[in-house]
């Protein structure tokens, strides 16, 4: 192999860590100068791949086809090429070489994954017709009842499958919504086309997707739940109602995080109006330590959370009595220890820039050291509790009994990037700290009543 091939498998690792991060101008600036030399070489492969990204199909064809000609029989190339074809809508042809590509490599997940899509897709086409009976006439239901039609339509979509991403796209989540349904009648009360679309659209539904067994069919309280547009994400995920509290919830708002862009945007609706509309919902401008319910429910979720009650045992305290037998009490925890647990920019290895103020002083876990230094009224002060990982476990093992208890740790690239002088370093501050913590991005916990 020559020295220039070897220099180049050196950048594709770099071109599969951009792509994997979803950087597809990064891979595309380290991949054009490696075309220069090797123009139908795996570069091609993986340009193409970025050209589908980004919706560019005929440069993709172009290059597939410069990089198939001495390799007809690649499986990864039938699959970029039967994307192609997917995105074009052919979606029997799109079916046949994704099939092709599985004969030649059984394990090409990605083929896997694009049959599911186009077995969606062509769902998605089906359960079109039903969703427009609905949206036709959910708004006077919502006063007069539902139609038959409406009835049968919703019945209709029950009995589909959702597709792989109800989280994210609109109708596979409108599907979702009455498959997973308790009570069509109920559903349709509740049904909201507008809702929906920007549970998907702000990134609302993946977190209820990822506990969905202990969503679907029960009753839920969101502790801490942001800005009151949770609420369908739950309901697409088959929540029979959906409580949600927060103190930062302005009832009369429309403005709200979209967590998948990760900037504010507008909602267009407020919380006010989506508990007046869905009487599935309610929503409370509130802190926990005020709680504003007092029966029980199937399910208490804490999504991202736990690392901001400043008071945490005497919230935990107060959760106990919103547990029945069989409820459980689910959370995601951020730790304050791991790499991006300061909540500051840089959230990922590839984000530090030092020139943006304040990333000198927390990257890296330098937000560790400094933490005894900062000011009263310091967000790491105000806004986080910094509790630690044992601490955490304690607090919940003594309220509840505690049946899963995963520490997740955070990505390669940022674990890379924990050197035995980063831990001697932040153990002159914390001497007790283990590497564990330093290394654990989030804690998933369930637990149920003691
Ligand atoms: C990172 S946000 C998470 C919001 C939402 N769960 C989500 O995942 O988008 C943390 C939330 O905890 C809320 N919070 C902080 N202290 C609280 C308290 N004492 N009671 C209830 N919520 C609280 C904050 O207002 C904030 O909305």
């Amino acid at each position: 192999m020559s020295d220039q091939v070897k220099g180049q498998d050196a950048e594709l690792d770099q071109v599969r860590q951009a792509m994997s991060v979803r950087d597809f101008a990064k891979a595309r600036d380290l991949l054009e100068p490696m075309l220069k030399t090797r123009k139908a070489g795996v570069p091609a492969f993986f340009m193409a791949r970025v050209e589908i990204e980004e919706g560019n199909l005929d440069a993709a064809r172009t290059l597939l086809d410069a990089f198939q000609a001495t390799r007809p029989k690649h499986a990864g190339a039938k699959v970029q090429r039967a994307r192609i074809l997917f995105a074009e809508g052919q979606l029997a042809e799109a079916r046949q070489l994704a099939k092709d590509a599985l004969e030649i490599n059984p394990n090409i997940a990605p083929a896997e994954r694009l049959l599911e899509r186009i077995a969606a897709a062509e769902i998605a086409a089906e359960a079109k017709a039903h969703i427009d009976v609905i949206e036709a006439g959910y708004i006077a239901a919502r006063t007069d009842g539902p139609t038959e039609d409406m009835r049968a339509a919703a019945k209709a979509l029950a009995g589909m499958e959702p597709g792989p991403d109800w989280n994210s796209d609109p109708v596979q989540a409108k599907i979702a919504y009455f498959h997973f349904a308790s009570d069509l009648d109920w559903a349709l009360r509740n049904y909201d086309a507008h809702l929906v679309d920007v549970s998907c659209r702000f990134d609302y539904v993946t977190w209820p997707k990822r506990i969905h067994d202990m969503v679907k069919d029960k009753t839920v309280i969101d502790v801490g739940c942001g800005f009151g547009g949770y609420g369908m994400g739950f309901l697409i995920a088959g929540a029979k109602s959906y409580a949600g509290l927060d103190p930062v919830m302005k009832l009369d708002s429309t403005r709200a995080k979209n967590k998948r862009l990760r900037e504010w945007d507008d909602m267009g609706v407020t919380p006010n109006e989506i508990a007046a509309a869905l009487p599935a919902v309610r929503l409370f401008q509130c802190i926990a330590e005020d709680m504003p319910v007092q029966e029980t429910f199937d399910t208490i979720a804490l999504h991202n959370v736990t690392e901001h009650l400043i008071q945490l045992d005497l919230v935990f305290s107060g959760l106990v009595p919103l547990l029945h037998d069989t409820s459980r009490i689910v959370f995601l925890h951020h730790n304050y220890y791991c790499w991006n647990g300061h909540h500051f920019a840089p959230n990922r290895p590839d984000q530090i820039d030092l020139s943006v103020p304040g990333q000198a002083q927390v990257y890296d876990w330098q937000h560790i050291d400094i933490m005894d230094d900062l000011p009263d009224d310091h967000y790491f002060r105000t806004h986080l509790n910094r509790i630690r990982l044992d601490e955490i476990k304690a607090i919940t093992e003594k309220y509840f009994d505690v049946e899963i208890w995963d520490e997740i740790p955070s990505s390669a690239a940022t674990l890379e990037r924990l050197t035995p002088e980063i831990i001697e370093r932040v153990r002159k501050k914390l001497p007790d700290i283990q590497e564990r913590e330093l290394t654990t991005n989030v804690v998933y916990c369930v637990a149920s009543k003691k």
